[in-house]
């Protein structure tokens, strides 16, 4: 472990929830903050940081921003080589796009060559956390938890379980796939920073045999994460409806199998009924937001306004390859245009909040991760807010700190991520394999 140091910037924290609170003032602005082991040991003035810190060296970084590391709440990992592949909706594109590449990660060298490929784009592009699906095959998870273990980075994953309405190669059955996932389970989560998620992929794809395993699995391992997909487009719901006559609708397919919960997160969740969207509330459970991946694969408008209103806990996600993008600056950009078309603009505040303590609660990692907080893990990136010309003099025009940040949000990419620290450490992350 490095010496403590001392981040110099505009130190930005969420004090308040800016969907609750006046979004502008849910934010404190600090001078500077002290990293040690791997944690954010005090925040404040820089004098007041050299008092805490007195052999700390001081790194400045200017007028960056200094804010929590990107949380995505929902991706797959497994799909970095084919993000935007052309003129699919969601059926058709899993099976001429998808599956297909998920074949190849029978292959543990090529899975921990995309994993490594993926941990780094992401990284470039300032998330430093991910909640992934991996592939049917058990080297799949080994080779991302081991990239991850590896970088000390903080990382949900689970098996993807298939049974049925899958190509031969990417079918496991009810048994194999509790199986596999229990000993993936023990195997990695709890362990450093890497925690597993069991992973039904959708209703489609599995048995009511193999949805029964899987909740009896989560019934014995009730603090992992559950993650799966619901109500994306409005084809696959009719699907699920003829594959599952006696339930009432989709989530109905996970309740009855023991997979509704409240460490469940449900990927897309846009066409949801009434009853749908109380039983989801009540119980607790996590909604995940896929902005670029609802338009790109023409999937429909999520309800942010009215789920948050309701008192839904929601992430924010890129769902990559599905989503267009590894960066979460473009998943916000994505979530503030689809707000507008729904009538409703979310002020930059809420996007910077939902790409990190939304997602982070989401994932029930709110006391580690998603903001700055003292005693939070120390995963940080530095904001340049004149990453380009075009931004560079929008920006400079700026009345405010909002109005500074907004056209990053709606036109920064990896070139707004200054720096990244991952557990304390500083990375440079170039997207490029070194081998
Ligand atoms: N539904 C089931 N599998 C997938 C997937 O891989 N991506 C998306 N976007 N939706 C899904
Ligand atoms: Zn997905």
């Amino acid at each position: 472990m490095t010496a403590p140091f001392i981040l110099k910037g505009k130190v930005l924290s969420f004090t308040g929830n800016p969907f609750q609170d006046d979004p502008g003032a849910a934010v404190r602005l600090d001078e500077a903050l002290v990293v040690d082991q791997g944690r954010i040991v005090a925040i404040g003035t820089l004098s007041e940081m050299r008092a805490a810190s007195p052999s700390a060296g001081i790194e400045d970084h200017g007028d960056h921003v200094l804010m929590a590391g990107f949380v995505d709440a929902h991706a797959h990992y497994p799909q970095t080589a084919i993000i935007a592949s052309w003129g699919k909706r969601l059926i058709d594109w899993l099976d001429s796009y998808t599956f297909p590449e998920e074949m190849r990660f029978a292959d543990p060298a090529y899975a921990a060559r995309i994993a490594a490929r993926y941990l780094d784009l992401t990284a470039a592009a300032g998330t430093t956390t991910v909640c992934s699906y991996c592939t049917i095959h058990p080297a799949s998870v080994e080779a991302f938890f081991a990239q991850a273990k590896a970088r000390g980075q903080r990382v949900v994953a689970g098996k993807t379980c298939m049974d049925r309405n899958a190509p031969k190669g990417l079918r496991d059955n009810a048994q194999s796939a509790y199986d596999d996932s229990l000993a993936l389970l023990e195997r990695w989560h709890g362990r450093d920073r890497l925690s597993y998620a069991i992973t039904p992929r959708f209703s489609p794809t599995s048995t009511p045999q193999q949805l029964d395993a899987l909740g009896a699995l989560w019934a014995e391992h009730p603090d992992c994460l559950m993650q799966t997909h619901l109500s994306e487009q409005t084809d696959e719901i009719a699907w699920v409806k003829e594959l599952f006559p006696n339930a009432r609708d989709y989530l109905e397919t996970y309740e009855a199998h023991g997979l509704l919960g409240e460490n469940g997160l449900y990927g897309h969740a846009i066409h949801l009924n009434p009853r749908e969207r109380d039983r989801l509330r009540e119980v607790g459970a996590a909604v995940i937001h896929c902005p670029t991946s609802n338009t790109f694969i023409g999937s429909g408008l999520f309800d942010m306004a009215g789920l948050i209103s309701q008192g839904h806990r929601v992430g924010l996600a890129t769902d990559t390859g599905g989503g267009s993008s590894f960066s979460m600056l473009r998943s916000m950009a994505a979530a503030y245009e689809i707000g507008q078309l729904r009538g409703t603009a979310l002020h930059p505040a809420q996007l910077l909040w939902l790409a990190t303590v939304g997602s982070a609660r989401s994932l029930r990692m709110q006391d580690q991760i998603g903001n700055l907080a003292v005693g939070a893990e120390a995963d940080i990136i530095a904001l340049d807010l004149a990453s380009t010309p075009a931004i560079a003099q929008r920006s400079a025009e700026a009345e405010d700190l909002w109005e500074a940040i907004f056209p990053t949000i709606m036109m920064g990419d990896d070139r707004a991520i200054a720096q990244v620290w991952i557990n304390g450490q500083p990375g440079s992350f170039s997207g490029t394999e070194n081998d």
